[in-house]
């Protein structure tokens, strides 16, 4: 199977995991077992009460072979954020980082080539096995790491239509920074439903007409020499290729606006030739096609600016141009 991307996207993972738990008080030291089974009691807090998080980062082979981790330690820093706010314990930096590493190090034979990546998915659950515990957080966790090699989660150069939703928001407002299962499900209706009515890839959710993000991806407006997207608050989840976006856009020349914008504003300036990019690990940066707003399908005029920065992006993922951020930790 060696190097081969499978059809499905995060289907298929290295046969073994790295398993950090916090028991007694305290984080124990990492344990390897099979990816492929679970031990968890029914009870298990994070079954009942939601105490799951989880992070989405990815390693990338370069054409001398070498492995490199993408800004882990932007990853690493969420989860942390994520579980205090989940009231879960916080994973020790070093040791989460160590464990990615070795990781990726035991699954190198895995890793795809160019343009195909090897996804990680850390995984943080509450494992209490008390279903009293509805309003007290869960004492014990275990944080695993699936490695998964992937190809394009959106195909490149397919359409990308986006429903605009002003009636609902993806999650709870101050839920939308933490990456938990929890917000994913919340979504999960309005993106079906978005399919089935308006043959829509993705949503993109503007409660009263606040642009903010889609159910798996962040959003930025390319007006002319602007990006604009939403400022960092608690409502939406502070992605790492929004970041990197804005900083790389920021040195091509671009004016970086990070500024609440309505619905109003962003159909204006589709019908006047902006574009519009959605940003994140698995949608890379994916250009949007057209939107649907009030039932009316509004095509966006060009993808030039968004695939530019997105091969920006890429080739510094890949090594093929210089990592001048110093975002690639080699493995
Ligand atoms: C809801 C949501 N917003 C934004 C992002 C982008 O975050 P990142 O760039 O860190 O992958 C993701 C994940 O990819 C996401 O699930």
């Amino acid at each position: 199977m060696a190097r081969e991307v499978p059809a499905v996207f995060g289907s298929v993972f290295h046969p073994e995991m790295p398993v950090l738990a916090f028991e007694n008080g305290a984080w124990q030291p990492t344990r390897w077992q099979s990816s492929s089974e679970f031990t968890l009691a029914p009870a298990a807090h994070s079954l009942h009460y939601g105490s799951e998080c989880f992070e989405g980062l990815k390693a990338f082979r370069h054409a001398d072979d070498s492995i490199h981790l993408f800004r882990p330690d932007m990853n690493i820093a969420r989860m942390q954020q994520s579980a205090r706010l989940l009231h879960l314990p916080a994973p020790e930096t070093e040791a989460f980082q160590a464990a990615l590493v070795e990781l990726v190090r035991r699954a190198s034979d895995i890793i795809p080539d160019a343009p195909a990546s090897l996804y990680l998915r850390p995984t943080l659950i509450g494992t209490d096995p008390v279903i009293g515990k509805a309003a007290t957080p869960s004492a014990n966790a275990l944080l695993y790491i699936l490695a998964s090699p992937v190809g394009d989660y959106f195909k490149v150069g397919s359409p990308m239509k986006l429903l605009v939703e002003t009636e609902h928001a993806r999650c709870a407002p101050h839920m939308g920074r933490i990456k938990c299962g929890g917000n994913y499900a919340s979504a999960l209706a309005w993106v079906l439903k978005a399919k089935e009515e308006h043959g829509a890839n993705q949503v993109l959710f503007c409660p009263n007409g606040d642009v903010q993000e889609t159910a798996a991806a962040n959003f930025a407006l390319i007006n002319g020499n602007e990006i604009i997207t939403k400022p960092l608050t608690s409502e939406f989840l502070h992605g790492v290729t929004r970041d990197s976006v804005l900083t790389i856009a920021k040195d091509m020349g671009y004016t970086i606006s990070e500024r609440n914008f309505t619905v109003a504003e962003l159909k204006a300036a589709v019908e006047q030739g902006a574009e519009a990019i959605l940003t994140g690990t698995a949608a890379v940066i994916s250009p949007v096609t057209s939107f649907v707003i009030d039932g009316k399908e509004i095509p966006v005029a060009s993808t030039e600016r968004g695939t530019a920065i997105r091969k920006a992006v890429t080739d510094i993922q890949f090594g093929l141009a210089e990592d001048k951020y110093d975002w690639l930790v080699r493995v």
